[in-house]
């Protein structure tokens, strides 16, 4: 696992004081399936520590020293922001993700998701989604811009210059919003999920110029149910969406 960090694990009905307590008892409080709440004051990336981990878990940190995004970027994880990542069972990640994305939005006023699962206020990023498999695991790795200083990104914001949200009620409501969309997820009901995404998807209906890997494809996109878009008649599982207009 290389480098270690301080770690506080909290089991469910544990009780004790301070910040690491204060989040767990939200988390446990709003996710029913959870059964431990990880968390590092400093941590390099609760993606990665996550891998480690049973499903129902919650890796939860105040910073992280290499913080990960998709498409192998960093993710700049000062303090003042929410970072966590929950561990499940293996399912499909690009549904996971996208309830994940659906959660936040649904949490914060106004917000639209630019595909796959970027949550943006006003044009801006402040929130990005990290869906990943590790053996018989999903991860999903939440970064919400809450009150870190992001200035130095032109394409990015935080929650603080629009609303007085604190961390805390932040991972309230993406938490509770969580769990329903996790429920429902898994009882069947993707197509009542899918439609209230596809209404808070700014990319839908957007000229854009989508970066895979193996090409560039230019055009009007279009979503799919299964979370692709469809791209000048190409069908697009991911890569990186610029909106043109
Ligand atoms: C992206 O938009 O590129 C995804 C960013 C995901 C960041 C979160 S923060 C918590 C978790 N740990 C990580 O290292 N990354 C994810």
């Amino acid at each position: 696992m290389g480098e270690s960090f301080s770690e506080l694990v909290i089991k469910r009905g544990e009780k004790g004081e301070g910040i690491a307590f204060e989040f767990a008892e939200i988390a446990f409080r709003n996710l029913p399936f959870l059964e431990e709440f990880h968390f590092f004051d400093v941590v390099d990336s609760t993606n990665h520590r996550a891998k480690f981990a049973r499903p129902f878990s919650l890796f939860f940190a105040e910073e992280q020293i290499k913080g990960r995004g998709r498409l192998e970027r960093s993710w700049m994880s000062k303090r003042g922001g929410l970072y966590f990542s929950i561990v499940l069972p293996a399912y499909n990640v690009s549904k996971l993700t996208l309830i994940s994305a659906l959660s936040v939005a649904e949490s914060v006023k106004d917000s639209r998701i630019k595909w796959p699962n970027d949550v943006l206020l006003s044009g801006k990023k402040f929130c990005g989604i990290l869906g990943e498999f590790f053996e018989d695991k999903a991860i999903v790795g939440i970064g919400i811009n809450v009150e870190n200083d992001v200035s130095e990104f032109d394409f990015a914001c935080n929650i603080k210059s629009f609303y007085t949200m604190s961390r805390k009620d932040v991972f309230e409501s993406v938490t509770k919003n969580f769990a329903k969309n996790y429920v429902d997820l898994l009882a069947g009901r993707w197509q009542e999920i899918f439609e209230r995404f596809a209404e808070i998807c700014e990319t839908k209906g957007k000229k854009v110029k989508v970066i895979t890997p193996h090409k560039v494809i230019e055009g009007i996109a279009e979503l799919s149910e299964d979370g692709s878009i469809v791209v000048s008649g190409e069908k697009i599982f991911s890569g990186d969406c610029i909106h043109l207009r």
